[in-house]
């Protein structure tokens, strides 16, 4: 469990509570492994800073996890996995840390549309910082070049699920507007990725201001899935992830304010330490 032991707990990152919807899904599908969630609340939302502010936030993170002992980071944040994932993968990790890994979540999740478009038109809500980086059009591009991409970007979005208004009347606003504004560029889209971890909480919402015959594809499970299938094609990884079944959660911000959010993600009550990153 402890970093001189050769393992650790499997780590998870996010700028705020988004990534919660993740490791929700991971533990459902690994309930075996001990997980040490980081969010970095204090710094969120993430979505709008410059690429160099959201790699050093995400690598500070990285090698707090790191130093906790994790083997294995899951980046459960769009805007990270866009901004961050490559220069801590290509430049860190040979550097600092060979043996570690760090995973994100914007190819498992493009992995899976293929299957799910019948139009091959798909459409992506995210943080403006993973629409801007054009993440998702590249890996889908990558694997299914026939099918073409309109990303909308949904400054706010992130904001309103972090200051818990979720079910506010702003939120109806907001997410109508930017759902109309997707499909009147695209309104053969038949499938919607939502591109943001905190999304799936704001999911009825976007049930209900979205044509009934548009599949709405949250990432959980998918990214859940895909780290089940990576820990199997890796046993020399997964023998360094602790298997205790237990989770630690960590903030940059208020443990209470924290603990009272998480309930609302995980239905439960868990206990949470303050974490400082800089
Ligand atoms: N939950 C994150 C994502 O998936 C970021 C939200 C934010 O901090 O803006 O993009």
């Amino acid at each position: 469990m402890t970093h001189s032991s050769g393992a650790g707990a499997i780590g998870v990152f996010d700028s705020g509570y988004g990534g919660l919807t993740i490791l929700h899904e991971i533990r459902q599908q690994l309930p075996m492994y001990d997980y040490i969630y980081i969010g970095d609340n204090a710094r969120a939302p993430y979505g709008s800073r410059s690429f160099d502010v959201v790699y050093e936030f995400t690598r500070q993170a990285v090698m707090k996890l790191f130093a906790q002992g994790c083997r294995l980071v899951i980046l459960a944040c769009n805007t990270a996995s866009a901004k961050a994932l490559r220069t801590i993968q290509q430049h860190d990790l040979p550097t600092t840390y060979p043996s570690r890994r760090v995973l994100g979540v914007i190819r498992p999740t493009a992995e899976v549309i293929g299957d799910i478009t019948t139009t091959r038109h798909v459409g992506i809500v995210a943080t403006p910082g993973t629409i801007k980086s054009r993440s998702y059009e590249m890996e889908i591009g990558k694997l299914y070049p026939d099918i073409i991409v309109t990303g909308q970007a949904c400054p706010l979005w992130a904001a309103i699920v972090e200051a818990n208004e979720a079910d506010s009347k702003g939120a109806d606003y907001f997410v109508k507007k930017r759902l109309d504004e997707l499909m009147s560029k695209d309104p053969h889209i038949d499938s919607l990725i939502l591109g943001c971890t905190h999304y799936p909480l704001l999911l009825s919402k976007i049930r209900k201001h979205l044509p009934a015959s548009v599949h709405i594809i949250p990432q959980g499970c998918y990214v859940a899935r895909s780290l089940d299938d990576y820990l199997h094609r890796h046993p020399e990884i997964a023998s360094r992830c602790t298997q205790g079944g237990t989770c630690r959660y960590l903030t940059t911000e208020s443990p209470e304010r924290f603990q009272e959010t998480a309930r609302m993600f995980l239905h439960e009550d868990v206990q949470v330490e303050h974490i400082s990153l800089e």
